[in-house]
């Protein structure tokens, strides 16, 4: 156990497009139109056989872009997504062998929580950024304001059910140090290659977040 603060993952955004990418193909088009809608970052999931390919292409491609791997939930995604360039990856949890081979990796790394205790345990392992997922069904707004009195120093990453009606509100607490979500790469645009579509949504998310920290 340490009480270091693990190497947590820094971009500018404090939106989080979670993308499932079918054809490696659209990965660099669609980092270039995140881009243009000022969104810096891209969590590739680990939910298609597209993944590796997406993040290595976007990697190689476009180093403005911090591209990262999602939905790690095995200690062997965490050589894959090395291998492939992801500089960070996140987990919708959290296990021992998982930290052991993120640290062990070097890799930035945003572990999944849902509970108070698994974020004391989380914590205790020195992480100080948590995924706060599935963030609608574990009590959204009200649950992230409820554990800011108890663990005031625990920045959170909310994602599932986020959406632009409610991004504001979630990017407003002070706990909340970014939030994720696929809304800003619908299926359809991507399957369209709809690159203005998602560059328009990527925009509208970018200046929600800047109203908020007017
Ligand atoms: C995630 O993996 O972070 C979520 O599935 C994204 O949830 P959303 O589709 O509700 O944005």
């Amino acid at each position: 156990m340490t009480t270091t603060c693990f190497t947590r993952p820094t971009f500018t955004s404090r939106v989080v497009p979670v993308i499932v990418l079918n054809d490696a193909a659209h990965a660099v088009p669609l980092a270039h139109a995140l881009l243009a809608g000022g969104i810096d970052v891209m969590e590739i999931t680990l939910r298609s056989s597209a993944a590796l390919a997406a993040i290595e292409a976007v990697a190689r491609a476009v180093p403005e872009m911090q591209v990262g791997a999602g939905t790690i939930t095995r200690v062997a995604d965490v050589a894959r997504v090395v291998d492939a360039g992801a500089s960070f990856a996140l987990s919708p949890g959290c296990t021992d062998a998982l930290v052991h081979a993120v640290r062990v990796a070097g890799l930035p790394f945003v572990p999944g929580v849902m509970t108070p205790g698994e974020v004391m345990r989380t914590r205790d392992m020195g992480f100080e950024l948590m995924k706060l997922f599935p963030a609608a069904q574990a009590g959204g707004l009200a649950m992230l304001k409820a554990l800011s009195g108890p663990l005031p120093d625990v920045a959170f990453c909310p994602t599932g059910g986020i959406s632009p009606d409610n991004l504001a509100d979630f990017l407003a607490l002070p706990n909340v140090a970014m939030a994720g979500g696929s809304w800003l790469t619908p299926a359809d645009a991507l399957s369209q290659g709809d690159w203005a579509r998602i560059t328009r949504l990527a925009s509208e998310a970018t200046q929600s977040a800047k109203n908020v920290s007017i």
